[in-house]
């Protein structure tokens, strides 16, 4: 955590009151940051209250002022300057209790020499009555720089989860665009079957079920060629989340090699277990739009199978990858949260954070290696690339013993964002984390520390997300 952060999420008048102890700023800093997460427990239901509003549906179509979506109070945020000394802070937000305005975030910088810059968001605006009376009061009893900040801009990012659809149909390519090189460009039955497949995924929406498909013949026998190359190795190397989740899915949701399961089976039985589901998408998003789907936990997934001249080589994900390589780890719940992390920090990020962000996704969720409870000295896959083709997954996994193995490191994510990837062959670097938890809360330390235009949650009764300070939402860019 770094020192210029002392509170930065939802909190409360009566949870502040107990945190201003009359102490001096930088003790305070270091005082809250130890107590900061039984803040947010302690008013979880406050949250819930205001995010159960009535006016989630009809803010949604709102873009101009975010704080106002899903009922949230509208926001004002502050700068002031304070001098370090005992007590100061105390002195500062008495002011706000006595005006009964509540705050939402407070965060603090150094300034000049024994002076601090506090950035405060409180619900209310100016022209209301004890908001002009607070000003005034602070005013008056002599804070140096009182600045009423304009709200920062940030790209489009959706709020509500029925606005993943604007994004699922925002794809780079329709589906069906295959490039010369691809097995199947030939091919006129298979590029048929997949215009068809990307129609089933762009017809669908948020509050719609998940089509069922009727595979073909031809489609099984490819995913059997698939499962049986496969089985085997997962047993030597896939983590144990993934293989007990594989156990689980193959009696809820149909998993064997002799048929292929329905994308709207695994959603429910993902969704039962850690609220996580499929979402059909029809090819390729950008990066930003695939992680903020994560946010609203919800995994885009295509729908199409590779062609079966190829079995065992993809250009791009298909149902193999999705299905047999990212699914049964949404059903791990630190696997979930990891994923979501990412997702909620790339809400409304720049285009520089979103990189980091994705190479981030690239060497933990595609290619991530973690140690094994029972096995520690093995290696063990717990990323979606590995954990469906064959030969990497026997590659990476057996490390830096062999000749021409590759490199090893602990993960990292602020290694990891900085570092290259191919994507044609195999991955010269790999991150192995301690365990899936051990992984979640160093990427949840990376993302605390991204200089984030706010700080979002996720709500999953409402399917909403909830930001901590007011910002103005880009117009959204078909
Ligand atoms: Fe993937």
């Amino acid at each position: 955590m770094k020192a210029s952060r002392i509170v930065n999420r939802v909190t409360a008048v009566s949870a502040i009151r107990r945190l201003a102890k009359p102490t001096s700023i930088a003790g305070i800093r270091t005082w809250n940051v130890q107590n900061f997460s039984t803040q947010l427990q302690e008013h979880e239901h406050e949250w819930q209250e205001f995010s159960n509003s009535e006016t989630v549906e009809k803010n949604l179509n709102s873009n101009i002022l975010v704080s106002n979506v899903s009922g949230e109070p509208i926001r004002t945020s502050l700068l002031m300057e304070l001098t370090d000394r005992v007590g100061v802070l105390h002195d500062v937000l008495r002011f706000f209790w006595k005006y009964d305005v509540n705050i939402s975030r407070i965060e603090s910088r150094p300034s000049n020499l024994q002076k601090f810059d506090f950035f405060v968001d409180f619900e209310g605006q100016i022209g209301d009555e004890n908001v002009d009376k607070l000003l005034k009061s602070l005013k008056e009893f002599g804070v140096q720089k009182l600045l009423v900040l304009d709200e920062k801009e940030v790209d489009w990012f959706p709020r509500h989860i029925s606005e993943l659809d604007l994004i699922a149909n925002r794809t780079l390519d329709a589906g069906i665009d295959l490039e010369a090189d691809h097995p199947g460009f030939q091919d006129d039955v298979y590029r048929k079957r997949r215009e068809e497949l990307a129609r089933f995924s762009k017809e669908h929406s948020w509050n719609k079920p998940i089509a069922h498909i009727e595979y073909t013949k031809d489609e099984v026998h490819c995913w059997s060629m698939v499962w049986d190359k496969m089985e085997q190795l997962w047993q030597k190397y896939a983590c144990h989340e993934y293989l007990d989740a594989l156990e689980l899915m193959k009696k809820h949701c149909n998993y064997n090699r002799d048929s292929i399961p329905q994308q709207a089976d695994i959603s429910k039985f993902l969704e039962s277990r850690t609220k996580f589901k499929l979402r059909p998408v029809s090819g390729l998003l950008s990066s930003r739009d695939f992680l903020n789907g994560l946010a609203f936990r919800t995994f885009f997934c295509t729908q199409y199978i590779r062609h079966s001249s190829r079995p065992l080589y993809t250009p791009e994900p298909d149902i193999c990858h999705e299905l047999l390589g990212h699914a049964p780890m949404f059903a791990n719940q630190d696997f979930c949260d990891f994923s979501q992390e990412i997702g909620l920090a790339s809400l409304g990020a720049s285009d520089a954070d979103i990189e980091k962000l994705a190479r981030c996704y690239w060497f933990s969720v595609e290619f991530g290696l973690c140690k094994d409870r029972n096995t520690p000295s093995e290696l063990k896959a717990y990323g979606a690339g590995l954990l469906s083709s064959f030969g990497e997954l026997e590659y990476a996994c057996s490390g830096p013993v062999v000749e021409v193995g590759p490199t090893i490191l602990e993960w990292d994510p602020e290694v990891a964002s900085k570092q290259d990837f191919p994507i044609t062959t195999y991955q010269p670097v790999y991150f192995l984390a301690e365990s899936l938890q051990d992984a979640k809360m160093k990427m949840r330390r990376f993302c605390e520390d991204l200089p984030r235009p706010f700080f979002a949650r996720y709500n999953s009764q409402t399917q909403t997300i909830f930001i901590d300070r007011p910002v103005q939402r880009k117009d959204f860019e078909d």
